[in-house]
């Protein structure tokens, strides 16, 4: 007769089961139904496609992962319904009438790593919208008509993001200041927008001059102006921008390097008439002290006349020491070497 094996081994691996099935369904505390003519499954996907919805669905699970409401006629994204969806990873509101997204849009999607807005009707991007969106990987953001500025800072917080595309748009210019300084960016997509090819935006032709392998259909990125480079390719005309704009210096450019050149002479010519000045008034100096020291001497006599005077000085407080009068000039002294002593001895 075989020995059955330890229940306790039975009781582990039945708990071990549960957990894993308890984990892997939602737990029903977090779903709160399913919202009209949406389907949801139990891997947390909530799909809306093409249901003719005008608003944002309503009665969405709170555990929601993914969220599908494109190909709709949704004008709004309601920041309160759409932030309590914390857990949302993947949201794909393409094709819509989306007019205006904000910084409190996607002000909790903490989480969210791909966000597509394509098809839209969206005119302009404003500081920060996607800024709460810190583990961003993807940014499809195509096909908007009307859309003709996106903020310098738009993307600077988006440290995680690797595809980009602004594709078919009506953007002219982009500052590429804070894209290019993102560690992940691997995939850029510009075309089909009317770039200007002119100094403004110099640094987004250079960037695809330099780094084309990461633009998507670089072929179709091309300058929509200046009319003598309409239809060139964008990364094509970066270089020689680069020359062209750097090599036209304006009248303001041309005034201050006069102003410059005029600075710089005049405090030459300044310090030049200053160290003039002080040569001259050392040299009478030097000459002044040569005279009263020694006539023939000139500027020669200048040290000795100093070592002079030490040993003048000297000899001086030896005789203040010895007979403690005050008040003798160096020239009697020095007039009348050997003198102060027989004067000192007579005064004793
Ligand atoms: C957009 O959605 C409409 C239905 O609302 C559909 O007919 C159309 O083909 C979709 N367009 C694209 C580009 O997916
Ligand atoms: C694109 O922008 C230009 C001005 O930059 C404007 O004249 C034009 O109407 C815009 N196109 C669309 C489709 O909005
Ligand atoms: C780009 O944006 C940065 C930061 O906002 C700014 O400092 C810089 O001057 C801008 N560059 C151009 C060419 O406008």
């Amino acid at each position: 007769m075989r020995l059955a094996p330890p229940p306790s081994a039975h009781f582990l691996r039945l708990v071990i089961v549960v957990m894993l099935v308890m984990g892997a369904t939602p737990s029903p505390a977090m779903s709160s139904g399913c919202p009209d003519r949406c389907i949801c499954d139990d891997q947390l996907v909530v799909q809306c496609a093409g249901q003719h919805l005008t608003t944002f669905p309503g009665n969405l699970p709170l555990a929601t992962r993914q969220l599908i409401i494109s190909n709709n006629r949704i004008v709004e994204l309601p920041p309160l319904a759409l932030n309590y969806l914390s857990d949302l990873v993947y949201l794909d509101c393409s094709n819509n009438s989306l007019k205006e997204v904000s910084e409190s849009t996607f002000g909790n999607l903490r989480k969210l790593a791909y966000l597509d807005l394509s098809f839209n009707t969206l005119t302009r991007i404003e500081d920060r919208t996607f800024g709460p969106l810190a583990s961003l990987v993807m940014l499809r953001m195509t096909d908007n008509p009307g859309l003709v500025d996106i903020h310098p800072d738009a993307f600077s917080e988006n440290a995680a993001l690797q595809v980009l595309d602004v594709s078919r748009n009506n953007l002219t210019a982009l500052n590429v200041t804070s894209l290019v300084a993102l560690p992940s960016l691997r995939s850029m997509g510009l075309s089909g927008n009317p770039w200007s090819c002119a100094c403004d935006n110099e640094d987004l032709c250079l960037w695809v001059h330099v780094e084309g392998f990461k633009f998507q259909e670089e072929g179709q990125t091309v300058c929509g102006s200046p009319a003598d480079l309409q239809g060139s390719r964008v990364g094509e005309v970066g270089l020689g921008l680069r020359a062209l704009c750097h090599q036209m210096l304006g009248s303001w450019d041309y005034l201050f390097f006069i102003l410059i050149g005029f600075a710089i002479f005049a405090a030459g010519t300044v310090s030049a008439w200053g160290m003039g000045v002080v040569m001259v008034l050392y040299e009478r100096y030097v000459k002044r002290k040569g005279e009263q020291s020694d006539p023939e001497g000139g500027a020669r006599g200048l040290q000795k006349v100093e070592e002079e005077e030490q040993v003048v000085g000297l000899q001086e407080m030896g005789q203040m020491g010895r007979t403690g009068r005050m008040g003798r000039t160096t020239s009697e002294v020095r007039g009348h070497p050997g003198n102060g002593d027989r004067k000192a001895s007579h005064g004793v």
